[in-house]
């Protein structure tokens, strides 16, 4: 892992260069025998479409014997996500030669992008597409070869703010990872209690444990305290419940710190209001509101950025059984509120409640973000291509925008035009409901119900992640079928951009 100039750049394995529609290079380079090798290929076959890309075996040549031509489309097209997916598709074409070591990438300047972040952009993509997950095999794969690459940049400037980049995406990404791990591991592994350890064992290794305060609260207290919600949720499992409060302070005493809170369903059955078993078969990935505010938390601390950050997860297991909730139950929330349960697989938003009446009522926080994997109504909006938002706040929407639109993971607002949305949850018997009159605006519905429990007019935001969460196959950088990383990157954005 490097960044360099080219005059200092040591023998290769192999040499990446993008050329643009055009078929020209973006970088200037003056070496007119790789340009002579160049020619011919470049004229002939390749069109240096978006992705494509062409390796071209070179003799002896000082500084290489591999060039590598990654082909970007339009140069006015390309963008942050765009290099992130072609830092991927760099990995893919040397995997497919077996190179992994000695692989030097021109950085191009491209139009307003800085270098240095076009450099985190193309490390980011190529960590995360390397994620595998192969710890439950019997018969273990053979690991592929980590490839990192080392950057040519032409100005003396970009290589030091290049390798600050570079390294600050190896940061990210290994995050990204781990989060994704805790997602991919099966329930039988990742439970309440499990789920608490491994970010407990997490923190244990961070730079900055010295200024993180962990709290986990078992099955007692959560009684001790009355946090009905996610004792309701709990009772139908033989896994007891947790509630985990994580506090980070480095940051101006007098700031209020931001809070995350992360749905943990470690397996989402439906309770006694069961799914039907193909759409349980994908269930366990119901913490990844939870593995996403975890992995934020993890890359804030590691970054050390200078802040405050609160992190809750409400996580418990939802399964049917004789001490299961019903159908039909009244409960009684955190807050004093009651809750009709007329429905046991909306399950999320009760757990949720608790966990936000925690954040702003007991606790001193400046906005909470909460990320869930809520409703299957905002998966069927918008596929797995953005999260649904839904917030009290502009100025905090806003800067969720400008974070997503810095690391390319979308939102989209959620309708929430109308009051007849909140009649839908009103309860004849008790307080609310916690499903709405009919089906329609299920997303909506879900995220009145959480607003309900925002105290003292809290900034919030909700993030229903149940569509980007996970891809049922590989998409732009994720180069596998499941736990997506979303929105991890852009919630540590979010928290490093809000200072
Ligand atoms: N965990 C699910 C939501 C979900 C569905 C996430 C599909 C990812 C993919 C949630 O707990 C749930 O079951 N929600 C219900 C709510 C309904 C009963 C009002 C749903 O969306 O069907
Ligand atoms: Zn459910
Ligand atoms: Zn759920």
């Amino acid at each position: 892992m490097s960044v360099n100039l080219l005059k200092d750049t040591q023998q290769q394995n192999a040499v990446v260069i993008f050329v643009d529609d055009s078929k020209k290079f973006l970088n200037k380079w003056n070496d007119p025998v790789l340009k002579d090798y160049a020619k011919a290929p470049l004229e002939n076959d390749f069109n240096a479409d978006y992705k494509e890309s062409l390796l071209v075996y070179t003799d002896n040549h000082p500084l290489t014997q591999r060039l590598l031509f990654v082909g970007v489309g339009k140069k006015q097209d390309l963008s942050l996500q765009r290099f992130r997916i072609l830092g991927a598709e760099i990995v893919k074409a040397l995997r497919s030669k077996k190179v992994s070591s000695k692989v030097s990438v021109f950085v191009p300047k491209v139009g307003k992008l800085k270098v240095s972040d076009t450099i985190e952009a193309l490390q980011t993509g190529a960590d995360v597409f390397q994620f595998e997950f192969n710890e439950l095999k019997g018969k273990k794969p053979k690991k592929k070869e980590a490839i990192t690459f080392n950057f040519i940049v032409e100005q003396k400037a970009d290589v030091t703010s290049g390798t600050k980049a570079q390294d600050r995406a190896a940061t990210i990404a290994e995050g990204v990872n781990w989060g994704r791990r805790l997602v991919q591991l099966s329930p039988r592994q990742i439970y309440p209690e499990t789920l608490a350890k491994e970010f407990e064992k997490m923190l244990k290794a961070s730079p900055s444990k010295n200024k993180i305060k962990l709290s986990i609260w078992d099955e007692a207290e959560l009684k001790k305290k009355a946090y009905g919600g996610i004792l309701a949720v709990a009772q139908g499992s033989d896994n007891p419940p947790r509630f985990i409060i994580a506090e980070y302070r480095n940051g101006a005493k007098s700031k209020k710190p931001v809070a995350l809170v992360g749905k943990g369903v470690t397996f989402d059955s439906g309770g006694l209001s069961l799914k039907p078993p193909p759409a349980q078969e994908t269930m366990k990935y119901d913490m990844a509101g939870a593995a996403s505010v975890m992995a934020a938390f993890k890359i804030v601390t590691d970054l050390q950025v200078k802040t405050n950050l609160v992190m809750i997860v409400p996580t418990v297991e939802n399964m049917p059984s004789g001490k299961a909730t019903r159908p039909g139950d009244v409960i009684t929330m955190a807050s004093g509120k009651t809750v009709e349960v007329l429905n046991t697989d909306a399950e999320g938003r009760l757990i949720l409640a608790d966990a936000l009446y925690h954040a702003t009522e007991k606790m001193d926080v400046a906005a909470v973000i909460d990320v869930a994997t809520l409703t299957g109504a905002c998966a069927l909006a918008v596929a797995d291509a953005a999260a649904g938002y839904f917030g009290n706040n502009q100025k905090v929407k806003d800067a969720l925008h400008k974070a997503s639109e810095q690391t390319g993971e979308y939102i989209w607002p959620l309708p929430d035009f109308d009051d007849f949305y909140v009649d839908l949850i009103k309860s004849d018997v008790a307080d609310i409901r916690n499903i709405g009159k009919k089906r329609e605006a299920g997303a909506t519905t879900a995220a009145l119900f959480l607003e309900e429990f925002v105290h003292n007019d809290t900034p919030w935001t909700h993030l229903d992640i149940a569509g980007c969460g996970w891809y049922d196959s590989p998409r732009d950088f994720v180069g596998m079928r499941g736990a997506s990383g979303v929105p991890m990157r852009l919630l540590a954005q979010f928290v490093e951009n809000f200072g």
